[in-house]
């Protein structure tokens, strides 16, 4: 199997012995912001300030700030309080959330809480399910989070250009119940910036920015970011086991990550875990996806290597010459190998679907020029002009993706997961829930949602978010009676 998978990762293996002790990552108190000069993974986290052990309430201030992206330069970033990304929010299946949600951006934003299954009013589409938060505007999302994963949240006006800039971050949503063994966990914000080596970004909407071509390709930029670092340094011990929650944060780029010498176990994708783990060279995240990977890091003491971008093929132009890019690169320390025990059980009961009765609906993902613009579409239609997909409260229904044209789409539904049924009539291996699923190029995907009770507007479109301005985006109206 693994010559049929694309060479995905370069090796640089190095010793460094003996100088290693003072990079090993410290632990760290949760809720306590750990000391970016010791690890460079660390990630801000938000405080909750509210003395209620099941309620999470905190502030989030959307705001440029001049970070040091690029070694050596200044760029004025747009950031959740400060951080590139925005602080991490972790918090237990059930809890309730509290964000007072202020904007001091030059233009209005709102926030989308990326797959949690929350309540219409508070999923952060402008003009449908909220307004925009103007500059110096404020705006409070409260709603309980239902489901354990691994989620994210981002802007949802200007989408491609804000989160360009920088405007994500990431969401834990712990399980209770889940069994300890399963590793140190990392959460792995990937993405990129499109910066001058000066530090400068490039605004999409300049002339440098492409235009529409570049928006069609789907914009990825350089450097290629982890945690908001460039090329950092993951410490390990030899032999440790790792659990990495990887988020796709980026515009358009895909992550195609294998580690050279090493198997993955994915055991959770958007949305919690699988319903068996697998094991597997290389995972796939497209964008807005979420990987949940756990590795008994086989990497013998005292060496690095460098964990590697290898283009995945997204369609026309995506991989072809396109060298590898250092994306991170894993540490050992000269600790003596340890071996972890065996993982531990880890099934998930996902019944699938009962769609005997669904009710299908056809989408097919189109481009349709018109005058001088490109425009992209579903069934021929912008996103502006469409009429939506109707559904009723509680209703399954089985949606036909087909992709026309020469790119891939992660395809994104808002506030539901759903089961991917066939991808080119074929089933997938394990039984998940997912919230975005790949569409490949000509190809066709179906997909099961059983629409719940709530109702209102619920946004889909595809994930590259370029591809999203362009038209490709709609919505469903989830309502009570036909
Ligand atoms: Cu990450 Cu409209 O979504
Ligand atoms: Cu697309």
């Amino acid at each position: 199997m693994r010559s049929t998978l694309p060479a995905h990762l370069s090796i640089v293996t190095t010793c460094v012995a003996g100088a290693l002790l003072a990079c090993s990552a410290p632990p760290h108190e949760p809720g306590a912001t750990p000391d970016p000069e010791v690890d460079p993974l660390s990630l801000l986290e938000a405080k909750d300030q509210n003395p209620d052990p099941h309620v999470f309430e905190t502030t989030l201030d959307a705001r440029v700030e001049e970070l040091e992206v690029l070694p050596g330069t200044t760029t004025p970033v747009w950031t959740y309080d400060g951080g590139l990304p925005g602080p991490l929010i972790r918090v237990a299946q059930g809890d309730r959330l509290i964000v007072h949600f202020t904007n001091h951006l030059p233009e209005a934003t709102t926030i989308h809480w990326h797959g949690l299954r929350i309540p219409n009013d508070m999923d952060g589409v402008p003009g449908e399910t909220q307004p925009e938060v103007e500059p110096g505007g404020a705006f409070t999302y409260d709603f309980v989070v239902p489901d354990a994963g691994t989620y994210w949240y981002h802007p949802h006006v200007n989408a491609a250009a804000q989160a360009g800039f920088g405007l994500y971050g990431p969401i834990v949503v712990t399980d209770p119940a889940e069994p300890p063994g399963l590793g140190k966990e990392r959460v792995l914000v990937l993405s990129d910036m499109t910066l001058e080596d000066d530090g400068t970004p490039v605004d999409p909407a300049s002339v440098q920015g492409g235009g529409d071509f570049a928006a069609l390709f789907g914009r990825e930029g350089s450097p290629l970011l982890v945690n908001g670092k460039v090329n950092p340094v993951l410490s390990a011990r030899s032999g440790e086991r790792l659990r990495f929650r990887l988020i796709n944060a980026a515009r358009s780029r895909y992550f195609n990550l294998g580690i050279d010498g090493q198997m993955l176990t994915r055991i959770g994708s958007d949305d919690g875990l699988l319903a068996r783990p697998e094991s597997l060279a290389t995972v796939l995240v497209a964008s807005a996806q979420r990987a949940d990977i756990v590795l008994d890091l086989a990497q013998p003491p005292s060496t690095e290597q460098v964990v590697s971008w290898v283009a995945y093929d997204r369609g026309f132009g995506s991989h072809e010459f396109r060298k590898p890019e250092n994306l991170f690169t894993i540490r050992t320390t000269d600790d003596a190998p340890v071996t972890p025990p065996p993982l531990p059980a880890l099934e998930r009961d996902i019944q699938p679907l009962d769609v005997s009765a669904a009710t299908p609906q056809s989408l097919s993902l189109t481009q349709n020029n018109e005058a001088d613009a490109i425009v992209l579409g579903i069934n021929g239609v912008p996103g502006s002009r469409a009429e939506p997909v109707m559904a009723m409260l509680g209703e399954t229904q089985v949606w036909t993706l087909t992709n026309t044209i020469d790119w891939d789409h992660p395809f994104h539904l808002h506030g539901f997961f759903f089961q991917v049924l066939e991808v080119n009539g074929v089933a997938p291996s394990v039984l998940e829930w997912r919230d975005t699923v790949n569409v490949p190029v000509e190809g066709t995907v179906r997909i099961a949602v059983q629409f719940d009770e709530r109702p209102g507007m619920w946004m889909f479109h595809c994930h590259i978010l370029d591809h999203a301005e362009l038209g490709m985006m709609g919505m469903v109206h989830l309502h009570a009676s036909p």
